[in-house]
């Protein structure tokens, strides 16, 4: 499992150089990002500046990571690409297939047995192209990458959007689809547009009961979940080197939701002590003899307003404890507001769960801090009102923490500890009673609160906060509830109040573990078979999708015009569809079951043309593809928001669907389509959403011209026989419109066109 400190201290070694060579041609100080980008292009040194926000860029990056549920995919691809082993340093964490249920022990071996046949080609591809194997309940896999490989000043891609929490070590990690993995495993460059820079200036330092992730869910509040969309954001200040390494990480994890390509913070003494207590020794010294290049030059942070596009402020000694949600994460309420805002918007007082876990709040210092509440609420006699479920972040901290008693603590008040797992996070929860789809709220660390997303019930109100936050919380079962001011009854009837949480950055007797979970890969796998049966429903290998026929896009029905949110959840569902992320047709029944149609307001409910009969979206979709019709589907802003999963692009793309319209998208799944050969377009003008009638047909016209820049022309022809024309503006440079016409960017690899 060792990370690779030859392949860091190279990295390392060509920072000055090419710091230098990009100072040069951008000619003034550098922020940390621009460093790291820089740092990492693919055709070495610097020999222009990169405009932000325009310019398309290739990249070297570093590592790349993989859960299994995206990993299935993005290997299915590799296995096609033709290489005998990956390029750069990968692993894949298998993590999101295991329910929480009943506890960590039966609920592994449940998941072993019902996944074996996705753990084992997983572990079999990995040993054949030199991919390192984290196994089931070795933990989440940006815990584990943070433990084990994330380094300052590194770049990282990884299949999953929460690959972002390596930024809290100082990398810029970014969440990709499996396609891009793909190109970055067979030694190809990856490609990202230079982003637009966020900075946010931390002043003060945190205390009492605010956390760090109070810090993201305030910037989430302030930005929302599109306001990163294109940008890094960086964090700098006072505020920011008095925080946690794992702290720091909880921040980078949520810039997801917020739309960011990435966060990170400058390399720090927070930094260098996670590492050395992580057995990364060398690590630190290695990046402590370069430390300069591993924050941002100095003028920068003197003045922010002048090298970043946009500057936050935020005082972390003034700052209250936020609660965000329901059913997103930026909608953020102080604690102490919360009492009249769910009165104002009729939001469940009585909360009936508090989960702490997930890869944003699932450290050693998290567990700490919620025990430290735990232990209180049994040392003053306070009965739990809520149920109370954990997930540890990885086998060395859960191993670590239970050696230390925090675990104990947590079973003394009676909670269940569930694997070290995503779990409730993606949807992986037996909820007892959620079928029944009753009004209820839930609280939790977790970064995402879309409907539905814990347990599938619709009316679940969760809401996102820290560890501590929801312990309390679940100790006083109601929502209102703040810890900085009320009292609770105990079992005296004596009104008793919670100090505020205590806890500890790392372990004091140093992390521990026997059995971390990893499997190293055969030194020569090129005898190692991968076995996939033709008639598994769990995976099936890929065939290549079709070129595109060289001609503009005619009759084409309208799939469904999505109304309001429309993320990857809603596109391609998690919870009990994760276990067909391996089989492209059987997970292509969940195609936009969860989007709701702008027409009658369903889910999963639209209108066939050919027969005019309403019926769900798949199926609808399956009678035009069989009938030889093309489709378009239509959304609303920030299209795609979510996860990195390119199930939702190539549900779609295999079904027949030629083209996405929307008024505008998130980056990764917009990406995501083009990597899949389908058109990814956006109103040029947003009011033409209103245009879009039920019974509409569509021609894409300007194909054969397809350029960079040039838009497209969307003929809508409606059933009164009248017939509007709008423009419609994409983004795709000449490599991009390369993939479109290759049928996907698979196909180019493939066919060797870009070894
Ligand atoms: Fe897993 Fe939830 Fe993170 S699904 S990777 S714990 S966002």
């Amino acid at each position: 499992m060792a990370f690779d400190i030859d392949m860091i201290k190279k990295v390392y070694a060509r920072y000055g150089e090419r710091i230098t060579a990009a100072r040069k041609v951008v000619n003034r100080p550098l922020t940390l990002t621009e460093k790291i980008l820089y740092a990492h292009l693919w055709d070495g040194n610097a020999t222009q500046a990169y405009e932000r926000g325009v310019s398309y860029v290739d990249f070297a990056p570093d590592r790349v990571a993989m859960q299994d549920a995206t990993a299935q995919m993005a290997l299915l691809q590799f296995m096609q690409a033709g290489r005998p082993k990956v390029a750069v340093p990968s692993t894949v964490h298998c993590d999101h297939l295991i329910r929480a249920k009943e506890g960590a022990e039966k609920d592994l071996a449940v998941a072993t047995t019902e996944s074996r046949e996705v753990f084992d080609f997983l572990a079999s591809v990995s040993n054949k192209y030199g991919i390192g194997f984290w196994k089931p309940g070795a933990g989440i896999i940006h815990q584990v990458v943070l433990e084990n490989y994330a380094f300052p000043g590194g770049m990282m891609i990884g299949t999953d959007s929460h690959t972002v929490n390596a930024g809290g070590l100082g990398m810029l990690a970014i969440g990709v689809g499996g396609a891009d993995a793909c190109d970055v495993m067979a030694g190809l460059p990856w490609e990202l547009k230079f982003p637009k820079l966020i900075g946010v200036k931390l002043t003060g330092k945190l205390n009492g009961w605010t956390a760090p992730k109070d810090v993201i869910l305030k910037v989430a509040g302030i930005l929302t979940v599109k306001g990163g969309t294109g940008c890094v954001v960086e964090y700098f200040g006072e505020g920011a080197k008095s925080m946690s390494c794992t702290g720091k990480g909880t921040i980078c994890n949520m810039g997801a939701e917020i739309g960011a390509t990435t966060s990170t913070f400058g390399y720090d003494e927070s930094m260098e002590r996670y590492l050395r207590a992580t057995n990364r020794a060398d690590v630190a010294d290695a990046a402590n003899a370069v430390k300069e290049h591993l924050t941002a030059d100095p003028e920068v942070y003197a003045d922010p307003e002048r090298y970043f596009d946009q500057v936050i402020e935020i005082n972390l000694s003034e700052l209250e404890p936020h609660l965000n949600g329901p059913f997103t994460p930026d909608l953020a309420t102080p604690v102490s507001k919360m009492k009249e805002e769910a009165a104002k918007n009729g939001w469940p007082l009585k909360v009936e769960w508090g989960l702490i876990g997930s890869c944003t709040n699932s450290s050693y210092e998290d567990l700490s801090r919620a025990a430290s509440v735990a232990k209180q609420a049994v040392d003053k006699g306070l009965v739990r009102k809520a149920e109370f479920g954990i997930n540890p972040g990885s086998e060395q901290v859960r191993y670590t923490a239970a050696r230390d008693g925090l675990l104990n603590t947590f079973t003394d008040l009676d909670a269940t500890i569930f694997t070290n797992a995503c779990g409730p996070c993606i949807g992986m929860w037996a909820r007892v009673g959620a079928e029944k789809a009753e009004k209820n709220t839930i609280v939790h660390s977790f970064n995402r609160n879309f409907a539905k997303r814990a347990d599938g019930n619709p009316n679940t109100f969760a809401f996102v906060a820290s560890p501590e936050m929801v312990a309390a919380i679940a100790i006083s079962g109601d929502l209102s509830f703040n810890p900085l001011t009320d009292t609770l009854i105990n079992d005296k009837g004596e009104a008793v109040k919670l100090d505020p949480p205590v806890g500890d950055e790392l372990p004091k007797k140093g992390f521990d573990v026997e059995d971390p979970g990893y499997q190293a890969p055969a030194a020569d796998g090129s005898d190692v078979v991968v076995a996939v049966s033709p008639t598994s429903d769990r995976l099936q290998l890929l065939d290549p999708f079709p070129a595109w026929e060289g001609t503009d896009l005619k009759g084409l029905k309208l799939l469904i015009k999505a109304k309001g949110k429309c993320t990857t959840d809603h596109i391609s569902m998690a919870g009990p569809w994760l276990k067909y992320r391996g089989h492209l047709d059987n997970i292509s029944n969940n195609l936009l079951i969860g989007a709701v149609n702008f027409f009658n307001d369903k889910t999963d409910s639209v209108k066939n043309q050919l027969t005019g009969e309403y019926g769900p979206v798949p199926a609808t979709q399956r009678a035009y593809k069989a009938a030889g019709i093309g489709s378009i589907v239509v959304g609303d802003e920030n299209y795609g928001e979510g996860s990195s999963r390119e199930h939702a692009a190539m549900e779609p793309r295999h079904l027949g669907v030629r083209a996405v319209l929307v008024k505008s998208f998130a980056r990764i799944h917009e990406t995501n389509l083009k990597k899949q050969g389908m058109l990814a377009l956006t109103f040029a003008d947003k009011e033409d959403y209103n245009k879009i009638l039920e019974d509409d047909t569509f021609d894409i016209v300007g194909l054969t011209e397809f350029a960079p820049g040039k838009p497209l022309t969307l003929v809508i022809r409606h059933a009164d026989g009248t017939v509007d024309e709008i423009a419609v503006n994409h983004s795709y440079n000449e490599q991009q419109i390369g993939w479109f016409k290759a049928g996907g960017a698979l196909n180019i690899i493939r066919q060797g066109l870009a070894s």
